[in-house]
């Protein structure tokens, strides 16, 4: 295993730690906006990764979401820190949420962990290796057809304003098993990854949402494109992740509820 992932995942497993134990406890919660929480877990979690990260990569960019990245100018290696994707499950004791460390080189995700300390499951993929679950490797589902097939999407803790994302919602309600909201994006990649869910679509995702999780899905055989089809980075305004056999399906359903947004 290379070093970075090696690290990640150990880093993934501490902070994971200090969640499942926290979870367990009242929780202090504050606002970032009008429904956007942040807990003191999530910034212990984060304090935690960030400095693990800068003991062994020095040289290394961390853009962590609650703040206390480090800046490097001209680094070829850059690190997305979720360190509590799904604070407001984490916050009304609802056990889906994880720590999500995903790491870039020259922008491309090379590395990725995603761990769940409740459910003990821990997701992981580093570029050209495959993508795991614990110790067995995962790989997207066989489903052919959207009409068969269990998707998710979420809907971002920082609008409250009207949210296009209904009309996709209820497009794709209408033309598979089932739409699933879980509330953490990190997760919802990891059950393309692993073939739970047949795709996953978001809008306003960070780059901490999606570094880990898209490489997971990549190296699970499936395929990430923002809702055009066209190339997706971390921190792009929309994602599309799914096991590649449904991708063109998930696009035309995408442009009907487009054009449903608009009228
Ligand atoms: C949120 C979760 C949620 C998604 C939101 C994210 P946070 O992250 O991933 O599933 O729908 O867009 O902001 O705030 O819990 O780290
Ligand atoms: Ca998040
Ligand atoms: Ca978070």
């Amino acid at each position: 295993m290379n070093e970075f992932l090696k690290v990640a995942i150990e880093t993934a497993r501490e902070a994971g730690t200090i969640l499942q134990h926290e979870f367990e406890h009242p929780k202090r919660i504050s606002y970032k906006g009008e429904v956007d929480i942040v807990t003191e877990s999530d910034r212990r979690s984060e304090e935690i990764i960030v400095a693990r990260l800068k003991e062994h990569f020095p040289a290394h960019a961390i853009v962590a979401e609650e703040g206390g990245g480090a800046a490097a100018a001209g680094a070829k290696y850059c690190w997305f820190v979720d360190p509590l994707d799904g604070t407001t499950n984490f916050a009304h004791s609802y056990p889906c949420f994880a720590v999500s460390i995903g790491l870039c080189e020259d922008g491309e995700p090379v590395a990725g962990v995603v761990f769940n300390p409740v459910s003990g499951e821990l997701f992981s993929a580093a570029r050209g290796e495959g993508a795991f679950l614990n110790e067995r490797q995962i790989h997207v589902s066989g489903v052919e057809k959207l009409a068969s097939s269990l998707v998710a999407t979420g809907f971002p803790t920082h609008q409250r304003k009207r949210s296009a994302n209904i009309n996709y919602y209820w497009e794709f309600t209408l033309r598979s098993h089932g739409v699933r909201r879980d509330g953490s994006a990190a997760l919802d990649l990891c059950s393309v990854a692993c073939g739970r869910f047949d795709a996953f679509w978001e809008f306003s995702l960070n780059s901490w949402d999606t570094a880990a999780g898209i490489l997971l899905v990549r190296e699970a055989g499936g395929t990430v494109t923002n809702l055009d089809g066209g190339p997706y980075h971390p921190g792009d305004p929309h994602l599309l992740a799914s096991n590649g056999l449904i991708h063109e399906e998930m696009k035309e359903v995408a442009k009907i509820a487009e054009r449903a947004a608009k009228l």
